[in-house]
């Protein structure tokens, strides 16, 4: 703070949701803006209720946070209308004027297509919205008339925000491996670049204004869609170990491996981490679930933390052991 970029290490799904939700209650937000699109769903439990959110910021659960979708997004406006009332945010989110939109026909591209289906693509039309976004022809935010009463100049207000010492959170979404430009995945990647560099450029916050990178690890690493999995486990294994999950958007199985600590380092690197955290302790050491406090951690555990620090040389501040919100141990300042 006051400046945070939150970046996701693997494919994403590494519980940005969750972490994002718990500074915006601890930290106090005063901003948080989401980047990216619908292809991604950030997950947030709170008071015993599940949330996945396509295009609200995960940092809803704080009334006093303003709420922003980036000027580099895209906006499913069907989705928004409805995330907005699950939420109860109105009065206090608002969209870059310069969002592009994604439309029916940009949905039914992305099914058609036999490259996409070959991908394993979310089916959710970002591709193809940001092709017509590259084309020059797409619908932007203030071209769409219920939009109206919730148009911002986002790039303005977080640039006059951090003028004055605001906090501000910028919600990547995705994972770094799934960059267009860097993950080395290609094509199995997602249309955009996704690392913390372009999660400040699509809110156009310049790189010197950033403090904190934040990547967010998770204690084993999942994927959905196609593409190559390094340590990749069968279904069955996974179910074995309590590790399998089914994709908070698109209800399919996601894919899963071991904890990849080269990987972490690498990516730790690339994005410039400054900070970590790392979510779901309690799914490799299930003796730490929903601890809250760094010495009632096991033995293990705390060996394991210790090896993700020195491997990747990035300090892991936050520990998630549960998926509430509040569930985690918080050892900053
Ligand atoms: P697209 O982003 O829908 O074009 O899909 C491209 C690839 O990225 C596919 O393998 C998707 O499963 C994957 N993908 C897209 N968004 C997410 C996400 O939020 N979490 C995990 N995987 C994603
Ligand atoms: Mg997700």
């Amino acid at each position: 703070m006051p400046c945070t970029v939150i970046v996701g290490a693997f494919w994403g799904d590494e519980g940005k949701g969750k972490i994002i939700s718990y500074l915006a209650l601890k930290d106090n937000l005063d901003f948080c803006v989401r980047t990216g699109s619908v292809n991604a769903a950030h997950t947030v439990w709170f008071e015993g209720k599940k949330y996945a959110l396509h295009m609200v910021p995960a940092a809803f659960i704080n009334p006093k946070t303003r709420l922003l979708i980036a000027a580099g997004a895209n906006v499913d406006v069907k989705t928004f209308f409805e995330e907005v009332e699950l939420t109860n945010v109105q009065g206090r989110i608002a969209i870059d004027q310069s969002a592009s939109i994604i439309e029916e026909k940009h949905c039914a591209q992305d099914k058609a297509s036999a490259v996409n289906k070959g991908i394993g693509t979310t089916g959710r039309g970002v591709g193809p919205a940001i092709e017509e976004r590259v084309r020059r022809t797409a619908k932007l935010a203030k071209d769409i008339p219920e939009l109206k009463p919730y148009l911002a100049d986002q790039v303005q207000e977080v640039n006059d925000g951090l003028d004055t010492g605001k906090k501000v959170l910028l919600e990547g979404t995705q994972g770094f491996m799934l960059s267009l430009f860097l993950g080395g995945g290609y094509p199995y990647v997602t249309g955009r670049d996704t690392g913390a560099s372009a999660i400040a450029s699509e809110a156009g916050v310049g790189p010197t204004r950033v403090d904190d990178v934040l990547i967010v690890y998770k204690s084993f690493i999942t994927r959905v869609g196609a593409g190559p999995l390094p340590g990749e486990i069968t279904k069955e294994e996974a179910q074995k170990r309590g590790w399998y999950e089914v994709a908070a958007g698109t209800g399919r199985d996601r894919r899963s491996a071991p904890f990849d600590f080269d990987l972490a380092k690498k990516t730790a690197k690339i994005n410039g981490a400054t900070q970590a955290a790392i979510t779901k302790i309690d799914a490799i050491f299930p003796g730490c679930r929903g601890a809250k406090i760094y010495n009632d951690l096991s033995k293990e555990a705390k060996d394991f933390i210790k090896e993700v620090e020195d491997k990747t040389g990035v300090p892991i501040v936050l520990i998630g052991t549960g998926p509430e919100a509040m569930e985690i141990i918080d050892r900053r300042k």
